[in-house]
């Protein structure tokens, strides 16, 4: 029985490019992936590529002839540099190195892979894969905003092992993550498609000093995992966020904050062109009463600091902004469910979503536990990813604004 395929990909022309770098054996099971839902693909990949995984593999997946050669007479006669970037309607380089980001972000055109680029009206994507250190290196981040700047998708690496033995940040996406990104692209109704999506994040700092300040354990993990989850189901994101040393996610606008005050100022202005307001920040609900000009000095034994509080900004987007659907997060320590209610009501929100921190939960790690709840309901997500949790999360906000509308 021939099982019918059901894809946003049927009959969508991939070019799939590949630079030279130990993740292209994944990008065989990406071409593979795209092939099975439909899409045309076609191949074209660096000499250095071919050092790692040969043209008659990529050539066999995608049933195409596999392009290699700038200056070759026979390819110009029939998929030249111009043929292939007019035929292309979307192009994905997978691995992409440090080296070809280099080339891209300077607008090299000395292999077919990056003329095509120079050439192109189609959307780029871009997988980096690279040793943690290249891709931590200042030259590659200034390449990648450059790119970003230039409207190139740039879908960073994953953290974990690396073919190079070391741990850290450069391994490429998985295939499947890959496939579904570009699937994306050509999916028409997305569930937040349309929609204004704005998120806090991190957590803030309350200074005390030149020198010092209150913060809080918050690594922004939760929010912009949220954020980039948004972006990928069609919404418009916009961030607003406390220190962190996270990178703004690909597509969305972010706006740097230190202080609740700050935070405060931004989501005000912000939300007045939102639809969804979720409040994933650590905010501190104290800030000093008085911050000292200079270097507070040792001189007494103790030293007490007037705290003063610091303004609600969930309270105050969700009673300036009534039509505005409002999430909070409610990080409890004991008694979640209870204290989250009461969080919903007192702060006149459309849901909150408790989750435990303390007992090294929440706070700074990858994973997370959700209790969401809204005036007659209540979900549990058991602990998972946080990018995961943030996908579905996303899809019942999403079925409640449409349940509204
Ligand atoms: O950033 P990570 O390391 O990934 O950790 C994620 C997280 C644990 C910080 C996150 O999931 C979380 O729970 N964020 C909310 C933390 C919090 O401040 O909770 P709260 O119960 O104190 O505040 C309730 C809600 O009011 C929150 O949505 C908060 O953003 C908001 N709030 C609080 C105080 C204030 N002055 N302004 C606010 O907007």
């Amino acid at each position: 029985m021939i099982k019918a395929i059901m894809s946003d990909l049927i009959k969508k022309q991939i070019l799939i490019g590949i630079s030279g770098g130990i993740a292209a054996y994944k990008t065989a099971e990406l071409v593979r992936q795209l092939i099975k839902k439909g899409a045309n693909v076609r191949v074209c990949m660096t000499p250095s590529a071919c050092e790692f995984i040969t043209p008659l593999t990529l050539q066999a997946l995608s049933g195409n002839p596999v392009h290699t050669d700038l200056l070759n007479r026979n390819a110009e006669a029939a998929m030249g540099h111009i043929e292939l970037a007019r035929w292309a309607d979307l192009i994905m380089i997978a691995p992409t190195t440090a080296n070809f980001m280099a080339k891209l972000a300077h607008g090299h055109a000395y292999d077919l892979l990056s003329t095509i680029c120079l050439a192109t009206q189609a959307p780029i994507h871009l997988a980096p894969a690279m040793n943690r250190m290249m891709w931590a290196n200042i030259a590659t981040q200034e390449n990648r905003k450059v790119l970003i700047n230039r409207e190139y998708f740039v879908h960073d690496p994953a953290d974990g092992e690396q073919a190079c033995g070391e741990i850290g940040t450069g391994r490429m996406l998985e295939a499947q993550e890959l496939a579904s990104i570009i699937e994306n692209m050509f999916t028409k109704k997305q569930p937040l498609s349309g929609y204004s999506v704005l998120i806090t994040a991190g957590p803030t700092r309350e200074a005390i000093d030149p020198v010092r300040f209150i913060s809080n354990r918050s690594s922004g993990k939760m929010g912009y995992a949220i954020a980039k989850a948004a972006k990928a189901l069609g919404a418009k994101v916009t961030l607003v966020s406390g220190p962190v040393a996270l990178d703004a996610p690909a597509g969305v606008q972010r706006y740097l904050v230190e202080s609740a005050k700050e935070m405060h100022h931004q989501a005000m202005t912000l939300a007045k062109t939102a639809d969804i307001f979720i409040a994933t920040a650590a905010v501190s609900d104290y800030s000093p009463a008085k911050i000292s000009t200079q270097k507070i000095k040792k001189s007494t034994d103790i030293l007490s600091l007037e705290l003063h509080y610091n303004p609600d900004i969930l309270f105050d987007v969700s009673h300036h902004y009534p039509d505005l659907f409002t999430v909070g997060f409610a990080a409890e320590t004991e008694n979640l469910i209870n204290h989250a209610k009461q969080k919903l009501q007192r702060k006149k929100l459309n849901m909150i979503v408790a989750n435990p921190v303390g007992n090294n939960k929440g706070f700074d790690k990858d994973t997370n536990q959700l209790e969401i709840l809204w005036e007659n309901g209540h979900i549990s997500l058991p602990e998972d990813n946080k990018n995961k949790l943030a996908k579905e999360l996303l899809l019942i906000i999403s079925k409640h604004i449409s349940k509204d509308s």
